[in-house]
């Protein structure tokens, strides 16, 4: 039976998680994060999101893009993840976190529970889109260093879920996350949050 009230006030889940998000520049790492951690606090399920580009206005405001400063980034924000999943809340990274020895380094912080979402869309799809119009300026020589134009990304090899946000509604792929959160990290029916986030006529 459910304690009247509890609905109210976000309590953190008896444990605490990492979803990592990967994936290039535009891929859509940001609004799923973002989304996920709106509906789990919705639904009393404590989370923070850890963001790529915010974090580099504090934390890591001292970082750059080489491979050296990228390490460093996913460093910090990967023992800063740990520690939120250690105090029980659902923490969401979104970094492109682009060298997969980066990420497997995260995933070693995180004792346990974390989840490796490759957020896939493909390069083509991420240029059409530059929501920051980052791509034309790395194109136009501009920007140096620009991940998946003269900077690698590394395909995940083993992530836990793959999510191509190419030639889909957002909705689509915000499901698909929240599904998989729904059975890997709650274990529990999200049914209620699914129909909250995408209003369906039942069938
Ligand atoms: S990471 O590679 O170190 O994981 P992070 O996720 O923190 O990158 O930051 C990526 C964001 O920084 C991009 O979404 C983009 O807005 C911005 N950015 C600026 N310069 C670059 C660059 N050279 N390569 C990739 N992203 C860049």
């Amino acid at each position: 039976m459910h304690s009247a009230g509890s609905e109210q006030h976000p309590q953190p889940t008896r444990r605490g998680a990492v979803i990592w998000l990967t994936g290039l520049s535009g891929a859509g790492k940001s609004t799923l994060a973002a989304t996920l951690a709106q509906c789990l606090n919705a639904q009393g399920h404590a989370s923070y999101v850890l963001d790529g580009d915010a974090l580099r206005t504090g934390l890591n405001a001292d970082l750059g893009f080489s491979p050296a400063d990228r390490h460093e980034n996913i460093r910090r924000a990967g023992e800063v993840a740990a520690l939120f999943a250690d105090a029980g809340l659902i923490c969401i990274a979104a970094l492109i976190s682009p060298y997969r020895a980066d990420r497997a380094a995260a995933r070693k912080a995180c004792k346990t529970g974390f989840h490796e979402v490759h957020v896939s869309a493909d390069l083509a799809t991420c240029e059409a889109r530059d929501p920051k119009g980052l791509y034309r300026r790395a194109r136009a020589g501009e920007l140096r260093g620009f991940t998946g134009i003269d900077a690698p990304y590394e395909t995940p090899l083993h992530a836990e879920l793959v999510i191509d946000t190419a030639g889909v509604v957002a909705e689509v792929s915000q499901q698909q996350l929240l599904r998989y959160v729904q059975e890997h990290v709650l274990h529990q029916a999200l049914g209620q949050v699914l129909e909250q986030q995408s209003p369906q006529p039942a069938r």
